[in-house]
């Protein structure tokens, strides 16, 4: 059997696809999921109840193509992110990835740059590749922190079209201060550069912490991109947005696919934002586990990230791989993000989470007794 390496070869694949990786996080079905920082909780029974019946409503009408401009959902969207915006401000697609690809399809491309600062959504580099844009990456400063000095200099020295700050940050956790961001969009005035604060965990930030959505008066290239799969609990949607300049709409609108949003995503959308303060409790929920699995993991001699995402950042691990190796095999799948004594874990219920921290307890503990039978 030819590797798919090999199949592919046979095509007329473009040459700055050849040899890359798809995205591909491990999809196992094992009892307990905490590897693609999805939302634990589920859909609550009334948003359930509303969405179905939204949806049904939208089925009657399946054969006519949707509104193409997401009227209704673009004042919803805008309603509940406040700030003073506006629908015009507010954009959506098909999760904040496909959010990503039209910044990427109108801003970038062939003969253009994006930068970003790993480590990071791995999808950027991905998304970039696709639309022909060139990748540029930048160095954090120890524990993975960004200053407004560094971020400058690196914006400015690469003199890239589009910039990619990841506020909480995947897969480190933590929210970056808006003086980065201001400092960033300071220094790419040159370069006319989008800056893109992608706050897809935006609603999991630790209390007091300010969203990028504050910066937006007189900054006609700062994008803000959220997304409903993750406080929402929809990430089988797809449902992802932005807020930014009126204009940056109408760039959009220009590679956008017609009707890129289907009815049935539309009022999945609209019925879910009519119940947003139930779901939003349930964030509130995640948000304690993920403090008990920061103070856990701190108690179990790691050392984890200050979060203020649904998940948790951890080093200080010998053998990251075979951690993660023996709790898959306990039935509970956390994420290796390939960076050396770490690991990445979403924030579960609380029977999920004392599962995980429960594995992991004597996980590490036998690896202790193994070493100290060594030693003896
Ligand atoms: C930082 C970040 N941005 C964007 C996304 C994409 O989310 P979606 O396409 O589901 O909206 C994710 C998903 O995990 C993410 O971690």
């Amino acid at each position: 059997m030819p590797s798919s390496a090999e199949s592919l070869a046979n095509l007329p694949l473009r040459d700055d696809l050849l040899g890359l990786s798809p995205y591909g996080a491990p999809q196992v079905d094992v009892p307990i999921l905490l590897n693609v920082n999805e939302n634990t909780h589920g859909v609550p029974a009334d948003v359930h109840a509303a969405i179905i019946e939204a949806v049904g409503k939208a089925t009657l009408g399946l054969n006519r193509y949707p509104d193409r401009e997401f009227a209704e959902l673009r004042r919803n969207l805008a309603a509940y992110l406040g700030h003073g915006l506006s629908p015009d401000q507010v954009w959506a697609a098909n999760g904040s990835n496909e959010v990503l690809q039209q910044v990427l399809q109108a801003f970038g491309g062939p003969g253009r740059t994006a930068l970003g600062f790993p480590p990071t959504y791995s999808m950027y580099p991905l998304l970039s590749s696709g639309t022909g844009t060139r990748y540029l990456t930048a160095e954090r400063e120890e524990d993975y922190a960004m200053t407004p000095e560094a971020t400058a200099r690196a914006v400015r020295a690469s003199a890239a079209n589009i910039v990619f700050l990841c506020s909480p940050n995947n897969p480190t956790g933590t929210a970056l201060g808006l003086d980065v961001i201001e400092a960033a969009y300071q220094a790419g005035e040159a370069a006319r550069a989008i800056i893109i604060v992608d706050e897809a965990y935006g609603e999991f930030a630790q209390e007091g912490t300010p969203s990028a959505l504050t910066l937006l008066p007189g900054r006609p290239r700062l994008l803000v991109s959220r997304t409903m799969s993750k406080a929402f609990a929809l990430a089988g949607a797809r449902i992802g947005y932005l807020a930014a300049a009126p204009e940056v709409a109408d760039a959009l609108r220009l590679v956008r696919l017609p009707y890129h949003l289907s009815a049935i995503t539309q009022a999945t959308a609209n019925a879910a934002l009519t119940h947003a303060r139930t779901l939003l409790s349930n964030v509130e929920a995640i948000k304690v586990q993920r403090d008990r699995i920061v103070a856990e993991l701190q108690r179990l001699g790691l050392r984890p990230s200050p979060s203020d995402a649904n998940f948790v950042f951890f080093s200080g691990l010998e053998d990251p791989h075979r951690i993660w190796e023996d709790l898959l095999a306990a039935g509970v799948l956390v994420r290796d993000v390939g960076i050396a004594g770490s690991l990445r874990v979403t924030a579960g219920t609380e029977e999920e989470t004392t599962a995980f921290l429960t594995v992991l307890g004597s996980l590490l503990e036998s690896q202790r007794d193994d070493q100290s039978q060594r030693s003896a």
